[in-house]
């Protein structure tokens, strides 16, 4: 998935910070808070090393994410929907098609709806915003209103549900009309928009009979409850609100009709807003949430370009213990149409020690 400051490239380094920096003196299933989870790249990493994770985020799209990666192979079984006759025989035929891939099958035949992604976000409907083609915009309506029913109706689990719409976002993400995010849709068409939506199975990790937890809250209000061996911090280090950039998937995820507004039809975001994205707050932003962690081992992911200084970052994490950290060079996010892909920028991986 493409996303701002995702983690998916960094994840080797990461895993390798925090061995030399936890493993050699812990011992037993240890728990990892992932309390900025994005797209969930790291909790799902971290997932499959055996930790137990506990995975946050303001979004619901996160939220989505998140509940997919950690969800257990023993919860999506699709059994309740593929005995129900909600799906056609015709649709179970294949001998190494699994449940999920039926289920996908069923979801990609559907014919589009003109409900409020159609009306809002293709140029057919109402709005003429070029964010996707009106097929594929009636093809999400479709998709994401059987979901609905199906959950409504109980024929499919939360894990099922939350495994449904990873696809969808997924999907939608790959014939969506812009440059990176959806801070702006392109004027121009862009040909990967002309693609038809094509949902595809997301991978399940096996049983590990860990309970794993995702939670939405603000990491400000939730940092003095976390109980964990190592918590990871990955917030926002530029101007840039997650909850504004990705407002379409957002409402995929949330699955409402919200009333839109501006240019690019943006959702109400207000409760959304993150500290971590201004100036005159983030470093008291941080400082609250490291002062209420009680985690022995804090991690923090930090870029060189960010609004905080390193000095900074040094001075509030020092507050609870002896401070280190490494550096890795990596290409900067760049949007679809441009950037030189040249430019190196820092990546800074933080840690402390709680004393
Ligand atoms: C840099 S991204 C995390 C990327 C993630 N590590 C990955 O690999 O995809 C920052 C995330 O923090 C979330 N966020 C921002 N401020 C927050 C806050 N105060 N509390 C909880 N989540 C927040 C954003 O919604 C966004 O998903």
């Amino acid at each position: 998935m493409r996303y701002i400051g995702s983690k998916e490239r960094l994840l080797d380094f990461i895993y390798a910070f925090v061995k030399e920096k936890v493993e050699y003196e812990e011992e037993g299933t240890l728990t990892f808070a992932d309390l900025f989870t994005g797209t969930a790249s790291v909790s799902r990493f971290f997932r499959k090393k055996g930790y137990k994770i506990i995975a946050n985020d303001l979004l619901t799209v996160c939220v989505t994410w998140a509940k997919a990666a950690l969800a257990s192979s023993n919860d999506i079984t699709f059994n309740k929907l593929i005995n129900s006759n909600q799906i056609k025989e015709q649709e179970l035929t294949s001998l190494f098609q699994n449940n999920q891939d039926t289920v996908l099958k069923h979801l990609n035949a559907l014919s589009g709806i003109e409900g409020f992604i159609f009306n809002e976000y293709s140029p057919e409907g109402k709005s003429k915003r070029m964010y996707f083609t009106g097929e594929n915009a009636s093809k999400i309506d479709a998709i994401r209103t059987q979901i609905e029913n199906w959950k409504t109706n109980k024929l499919i689990n939360e894990s099922e549900e939350a495994i449904l719409l990873a696809s969808l976002l997924r999907a939608t993400n790959k014939v969506a009309n812009i440059a990176g995010t959806y801070g702006a849709f392109l004027k121009e068409w862009d040909k990967r928009a002309f693609n038809s939506i094509m949902l595809e199975s997301i991978e399940v990790s096996q049983n590990d009979k860990l309970e794993h937890k995702v939670l939405q809250k603000d990491v400000q209000e939730l940092a003095a409850d976390i109980k964990a061996d190592i918590v990871y911090l990955d917030p926002p280090y530029n101007f840039r609100q997650y909850g504004a950039y990705y407002h379409v998937l957002e409402t995929i995820a949330v699955g409402d009709s919200p009333v839109v507004t501006g240019k690019t039809g943006l959702r109400p975001w207000q409760t959304q807003k993150s500290d971590f994205c201004y100036n005159d707050k983030a470093a008291k932003a941080l400082n609250e949430v490291i002062s209420r962690l009680n985690s022995k081992h804090i991690f923090l992911s930090y870029n060189t370009d960010g609004i905080l200084k390193h000095e900074e970052i040094i001075k509030i994490l020092s507050v609870k213990g002896e401070t280190d950290y490494i550096d890795v060079s990596f290409q900067r996010y760049k949007s679809n149409g441009g950037g030189s892909g040249e430019i190196k920028v820092k990546e800074r991986l933080y840690y402390v020690r709680n004393k």
